[in-house]
């Protein structure tokens, strides 16, 4: 049994159990060509099967690396943006401490801006540190990734000299031949290869997402044990009395069907917001193309009950929600007693944050409900790198079926290659050939 509960209550007067039912066929035979790879974008299904296939070797050498890098330094700078970046950030804000407690390194994020404050700022926090970088694109070429990995070498190179920043930077790539990998093979980098048939989206229990995590202090074997198990329950059966994922793809297909353009996904556990961040690119990525394809959207409650709170209850009826929560906090809050209640709150004292949550879950839900907004609920059992591996896996396997029930390619992203395209042709890039 995996960590994770799916409820759909409250789609039930949008989406009816023969709606469901009559999908099951379908759902069988797109289950069969997902498994034996004969659907669409078959040759990116490497994340079907990685975390079964992923040798302990490979996760011994990311933590003997994890070990090097943390006797070395303070800081890791980890360059990257979507797929090869997404994961990590939402691992490590996941299952960090929100305050920084531990000895582990500052984990700071690059490649995924342009700003030059940003940069410069950074510069600035790195002066006075020991940094590590670790640069991770597939392709090798990303444009916001490929300049701020110049900018950080230029930068370790002053702080360092060459010959000791060989020593502290990590590239993590593709194994096709790219400008990364021949720089890092001209200067001898330590390298890391994202295999070939997994796209940046579906990658984060790849290298791409493993070396910063375990960085971060997280057990690796915990993440994949909780995606092996994951994929082991979802490979199974394709039946969605039991295959929860595939019943959470039918439910938002059918919602979609029937006007639900946009799916906001929305937890009242803040340490799911860069979660969220990887589950919207997954699913953006994955499903809006050919003109179709559900907008996703997040928002975080109850701040955004005080803001969006307004949309989603009387904007246009054009949403469904999904609530991501949490079971359980890894500890618990109570509320204090106050003898002279002047705050008026003693109603609550003695009562757990978890409580006051829970009720504001269930209060905006049923609101939203009578609204005709329509939600899906989705539990993880705790804030555990165990439950996390085991979320990622099956939000993969969503947006494949959802993906899979609108015959689209859910493992390409022409749309992103295009703007990519553009973007090189408008700075002069000299290989781009105009074509407009
Ligand atoms: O999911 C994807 O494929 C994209 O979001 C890529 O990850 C993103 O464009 C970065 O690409 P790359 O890893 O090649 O730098």
């Amino acid at each position: 049994m995996i960590d994770i509960e799916f409820n759909d209550d409250r789609a039930k007067g949008f989406v009816s159990n023969q709606d469901i039912e009559t999908l099951q066929e379908r759902v069988d035979r797109l289950h069969d060509g997902l498994e034996n790879k004969m659907g669409l974008g078959n040759e990116h299904l490497g994340w079907l099967h990685l975390p079964s296939s992923t040798p302990s070797s490979l996760i011994d050498s990311i933590i003997t690396t994890q070990k090097e890098i943390r006797d070395k330094c303070d800081a890791f700078v980890c360059i990257g943006i979507g797929g090869s970046y997404m994961g990590a950030r939402a691992a490590i804000s996941f299952l960090s401490p929100f305050f920084k407690q531990s000895s582990n390194p500052d984990i700071y994020f690059a490649g995924h801006t342009m700003c030059s404050d940003y940069y410069s700022d950074l510069f600035r926090t790195l002066e006075d540190k020991e940094v590590c970088v670790n640069v991770i694109s597939k392709s090798g070429t990303t444009l916001e990734v490929a300049i701020a990995f110049r900018l950080l070498r230029s930068f370790m190179e002053k702080k360092y000299g060459k010959e000791e920043s060989r020593k502290r930077i990590i590239v993590t790539t593709g194994p096709e031949k790219n400008p990364l990998n021949s720089l890092s093979n001209e200067e001898g980098y330590k390298l890391y290869v994202i295999p070939e048939d997994i796209g940046g989206r579906f990658s984060v229990l790849t290298t791409a997402g493993l070396l910063p995590i375990a960085i971060s202090g997280v057990d690796l074997n915990n993440l994949m044990d909780g995606a092996l198990l994951a994929e082991s329950a979802l490979t199974k059966t394709s039946d969605l009395g039991q295959n929860l994922a595939y019943r959470y793809a039918v439910n938002r297909h059918c919602l979609y069907q029937k006007g639900k353009m946009i799916e906001l996904m929305t937890t009242f556990n803040c340490s799911f917001r860069f979660v969220l961040e990887w589950w919207k690119q997954l699913s953006g990525e994955s499903e809006g193309k050919e003109g179709k394809g559900i907008f996703p959207a997040s928002v975080q409650y109850p701040e955004g009950l005080h803001s969006l709170g307004q949309s989603v209850q009387e904007g246009a009826r054009n949403l469904f929600e999904t609530f991501l929560l949490l079971e359980k906090s890894s500890k618990a809050i109570k509320i204090p007693s106050d003898s002279d209640d002047l705050d008026g709150l003693n109603y609550l004292q003695g009562k757990e944050l978890d409580f006051v949550n829970e009720k504001a879950y269930k209060g905006s839900a049923a609101a939203h409900l009578e609204g005709g907004v329509p939600s899906l609920t989705l539990i993880l059992k705790e804030r555990s790198a165990y439950s996390l591996g085991q979320l990622f896996y099956f939000l993969e396997r969503v947006v494949a079926m959802t993906g899979y029930l609108s015959n689209v390619n859910p493992f390409d992203q022409p749309g992103v290659d295009q703007k990519k395209k553009k973007i090189f042709i408008l700075l002069n890039k000299p290989d781009q050939r105009k074509e407009d």
